[in-house]
Order: C-alpha cells, then structure tokens, then sequence
C-alpha cells in the first residue's frame, strides 16, 4: 500500500465541541482503483479532490453505492471499530446487484484499519461522538453511454461527528412516495436510493415533520423503514420490526439491537406491521415507544406519528427501553462493558483525541 502523509494536519482547526454530521473530513483518505478487471495497489493520501473528468460514468448512470459505519474512542483511550465486516459484506452485497466487482477483504480491512491508525486523532471521545467512515464504490469509466462501466474505485474517507438528531423525531406515515420497489434495488445502500428519497423528505418537513415512514410500494399498508433507519415499535410489552426484504436496508444497527432485546428475554417478532395496527396501538395507548435505529443516529426515539393529517404522540421516556438498548449499546462501543458479541474490532492506536 502506498503512503503519503499529509504536510500539515487540519486537525487543530476543528472545533470538536461542534460537529455537524460529515462536514469535517479528516486529513487522509484511502483510493484503490479497479482497472483491466484487477484492483491496483491501495493509496492512503491526504484527503482532496476528485481525479476525474466530467464524464465520470458514476455521475451519469449512479453505479454509486457507499457504506456508513463508526469508530469509537474508548474510556482506555484505544480506538475500536463497531462490525466492520458487516459493512463490508453489505458493500459486496450492493456492488453484486449493481453490476460492480467484488472488494477484497484485505483491501477493504487492512485499508480501513491502516487509514484509521493514521488518523487516530480524529476519533472523538466525548459522549455519543465517533467517528463517522464512509467507504464508497463507484463506477469510473469516463464515457457516456449507458452500459455499466469498465473502471471503478474504491476510497474511505472519515469525519468526526457528534449527535445526528439533537432531540426526538417527528415522522409522517408516506401514502404517495416508494422509497424501494419489489425486485428493485431498496436492500443496497445504492447513492440513487437516496437521491429519490430527498423530495418526498422534504414535502415532509415542509409540513412540519423531520422524516418519513416508508410504506409498501403496493398499497402503502405496510410500514418499512423510517428515512435512513429501520424501525423498532414496542406495542405492549413486544417489539415489532418489519422483516427484512428487498426493499429494505438489513441494518448492522437493526441487527445487533435484535440481539440484545433477545439477550434480555424480551418478546420480539420481525413481522409484516400494518399502518392501520399502528394507528389503532397509538390511538389506544397501544404504542409504548417508538425509535429508528442506524449508524448515524444510533437510537432516534419517534415522539410523533402523523398519518393523513392526524398527529399521533408516542411516549418518549428517558428511562424507557428505548434508551435502555441505547445505553447498552453505547456501553460495549465505549469500552465499559464486556464486548461479549464479539462486535468492536480494536485497532493498535493509544493516543487521546
Ligand atoms: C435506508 C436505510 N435504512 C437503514 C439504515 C440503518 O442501517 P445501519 O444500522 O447499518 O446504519 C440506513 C443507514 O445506513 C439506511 O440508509
């Protein structure tokens, strides 16, 4: 691997009391590109601009997929990764679909972990602050015709973040927009699913709201995913999550959340939930709690529901389950609890940010 280290740190300019989600990158990045069908050798070099022309293929045709996962500073000062391979067989899950190669795991891990080392500094260490690392695959042909293209590249580029959503969330059940289609391409972390997600998200903010709900492409019967997070109900005295199909993200959040509801003997079901069974559960005092969970917000607890005009409060408890799972989860990426799941990969950095 080749590396060039930058000439002067922009760390000290970054005020780390104030991160706004992905502003900051920090100072290096990892590049490999993918050419006559082989992956050349990885660089880690200072972050900066794009090498491309504007033909850039990716730009035209959106074979473009990326991943977002953390690293934490631990009460130890050592650095640790929250289930990077589970980012990493997502990524190759997307790249399958959209016609782009497979990344080695070497490349993938051994860069990640290479470029966090360097950049060991720029993992925060305050409360619910990590960070953020964004790996992305696109398609980098440069010519215009649609076909998928012959040349890709890999980078990872990393910012220090802190709290994604500053209080609880408002969300409005969809009854017009599809963010996925059946037999489409909703399971990938695809930059296009996202693209088509911003007008619907901001007809819903207009009216008050900070997200939506996603529902079925079909009918909108059936709710989904809440914006860029899965969705977690507790109606009684179970959870409820819809199941996982194509159209939905399989979160590394959503998983390891299930996992440790399961762990505390709670009843859980990953079950097709019906708009009309959530609003009947909120009417009645049903819906205990309600929280989106992903990389970005960790757990995103929903305090309002509002569907076809109507706004439904859900309980937002700060010493409910909600923020019991946070808590839990929070504890073993922070080192203060046995990693008993085996899900933080420790990189060899001991210094303090
Ligand atoms: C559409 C969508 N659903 C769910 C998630 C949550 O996934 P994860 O927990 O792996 O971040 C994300 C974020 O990555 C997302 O973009």
């Amino acid at each position: 691997m080749k590396i060039e280290l930058t000439k002067e740190s922009r760390r000290s300019s970054i005020d780390f009391s104030n991160l706004p989600f992905g502003k900051n990158m920090s100072d290096h990045m990892l590049v490999c590109h993918f050419k006559n069908g082989q992956w050349q050798e990885a660089e880690i070099r200072p972050y900066g601009q794009l090498d491309f022309s504007y033909g850039l293929h990716a730009l035209h045709y959106g074979q473009s997929a990326f991943e977002g996962m953390k690293a934490y500073r631990k009460e130890d000062g050592g650095v640790s990764i929250f289930r990077p391979l589970d980012n990493f067989a997502r990524l190759n899950r997307s790249a399958e679909r959209l016609m782009m190669p497979q990344i080695p795991k070497d490349l993938f891990m051994g860069g990640l972990k290479k470029l966090l080392e360097i950049d060991s500094d720029w993992v925060p260490d305050a409360e619910d602050h990590s960070l953020y690392i964004r790996p992305f695959l696109f398609a980098s042909s440069e010519f215009i015709a649609a076909r998928q293209s012959d040349d890709y590249t890999f980078c990872i580029i990393t910012s220090p973040v802190g709290p994604y959503y500053s209080g609880t969330v408002k969300v409005k059940i969809e009854q017009e927009y599809t963010r996925a289609t059946g037999g489409g391409i909703g399971f990938t972390k695809a930059a296009g699913n996202y693209g088509g997600s911003f007008y619907p998200t901001s007809k819903a903010i207009q009216e008050g709201y900070n997200q939506v709900i996603w529902t079925d492409h079909k009918e909108h019967k059936f709710i989904e995913e809440s914006g860029t997070m899965n969705l977690m109900l507790l109606v009684g005295d179970t959870f409820l999550t819809p199941p996982l199909t194509d159209r939905i993200l399989a979160g590394v959040t959503r998983r390891s959340i299930i996992h440790l509801i399961k762990d505390q003997g709670w009843s859980i079901q990953e079950r097709p939930i019906s708009v009309d069974e959530i609003v009947h559960a909120a009417r009645d005092g049903e819906l205990k709690e309600a929280f989106g969970m992903g990389t970005a917000a960790v757990v995103s607890q929903i305090d309002t529901l509002g569907y076809k005009g109507e706004n439904f409060s859900i309980p937002v408890p700060v010493d409910g389950k909600a923020m019991y799972i946070k808590r839990m989860l929070n504890d073993i990426r922070m080192g203060r609890s046995d990693d008993k799941y085996d899900w933080m990969v420790d990189l060899s950095v001991s210094e303090t940010a």
